[in-house]
């Protein structure tokens, strides 16, 4: 059990007077969690601080090396004003797994909850009371030794910021344009696709900025050794549905073991679909938009959510799905997990947790 020492602001911000305009990740609550980890001493100092600019050395060793883990969730206001997360321990041990491959100490995935819960209750009245709007949760954790060798650090910063949000995509629900990259690849077996560290976005960007340039939300990626077979988009993991059966990319290394992909599985599961997490040919999923078959195709995200995709462009192909609109399947998972997650459906799983007022 963490020991968090509160310093309170004494200089509150004003919040969003207009929650259906949030944006997301734009606009940050007044605190923020703060614990250091020396080699020797552990993890330490958990404090609660206003939020604020961290001071540092320009050698500190995560701007040149990159060692850095993040992660990415949500807290929702509940219609009788209470607070809750979901699913926050699959964070936890998701990060605990980034941390393993990126050789930074693994924080105990109660410590983790905890943490979280102490700077969502602090700054609850930053949860958005508005459909849709929720308060986006980044924990991260970096290194913080000062010097140019290519080491494992000895000292780290976990931090845990807020921040009020809307939809992740500025469409909202309506379906996304996707372009299926070719030339770059995101990951690959060995490698850190299935961490959360910043790096693996790093390396999106070029290719995210050239698709965003032709008119794309993202791009898809494919593996990273035959460039054949689909496996995630940008902030996203994706699933088709072909013919009555869902298809997704297994989490073997390569793709980020989503806890919303999870979730949704789980519910298709209940529903009596057949889920196929494996190897999925593009060029089998352009057939079978050529042939009719290629009945829906979704992301799903933390942030994210469950988000329609509309049009998949590859190599001079186009696939177009749906006409356009949210398939009904699409529809049902969206309303079903977040109903859950706002509270307004039974949570029948024990996905969520309510944020007692401790503070
Ligand atoms: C999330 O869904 O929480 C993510 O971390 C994706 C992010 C890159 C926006």
């Amino acid at each position: 059990m963490l020991n968090i020492q509160v310093t309170r602001t004494t200089a509150p911000k004003q919040k969003p007077q207009d929650e259906t305009k949030l944006g997301f990740g734009k606009i940050f609550t007044d605190h923020m969690f703060l614990m250091d980890y020396t080699a020797g001493e552990g993890w330490h100092d958990p404090r609660i601080v206003p939020y604020g600019p961290l001071p540092m050395d320009p050698a500190t060793t995560v701007f040149h090396y990159a060692q850095e883990i993040f992660e990415g969730m949500k807290a929702y206001r509940t219609a009788d004003g209470s607070v809750q997360l979901f699913r926050p321990d699959c964070n936890a041990s998701r990060m605990q797994d980034s941390a393993d491959r990126l050789c930074i100490p693994k924080i105990p995935v109660e410590d983790f909850v905890q943490a979280v819960e102490a700077i969502v209750d602090i700054d609850r009245d930053w949860v958005p009371h508005t459909d849709g709007a929720s308060l986006y949760i980044r924990p991260f954790v970096f290194a913080t030794d000062v010097g140019l060798g290519v080491h494992a650090s000895r000292h780290y910063l976990f931090v845990i910021i807020c921040s009020p949000s809307g939809a992740y995509y500025a469409e909202g629900l309506d379906p996304v344009r996707i372009y299926v990259e070719d030339e770059y690849i995101r990951a690959a077996p060995g490698l850190t696709g299935f961490t959360k560290c910043g790096g693996n976005y790093a390396a999106s960007i070029k290719a995210g900025e050239l698709a965003e340039e032709k008119g794309f939300s993202q791009v898809l990626w494919l593996d990273g050794v035959e460039k054949k077979y689909v496996e995630e988009v940008g902030s996203m993991n994706i699933m088709f549905k072909i013919d009555g059966k869902i298809y997704t990319a297994a989490c073997t290394g390569t793709v980020l073991p989503g806890v919303t992909r999870r979730s949704i599985i789980e519910l298709l599961h209940d529903w009596g679909y057949e889920v196929v997490e494996g190897k999925l040919a593009i060029a089998d999923v352009m057939k079978a938009a050529d042939e009719g078959k290629l009945e829906e195709v979704f992301g799903t995200g933390t942030a994210a959510v469950v988000s329609p995709v509309k049009e998949l462009d590859w190599e001079g192909k186009v696939a177009l799905i749906g006409g356009g609109k949210i398939g009904p399947l699409t529809q049902k998972l969206y309303d079903t997990l977040t109903g859950i997650q706002w509270g307004k459906l039974p949570d029948t799983k024990g996905w969520t947790v309510k944020v007692e007022p401790r503070y």
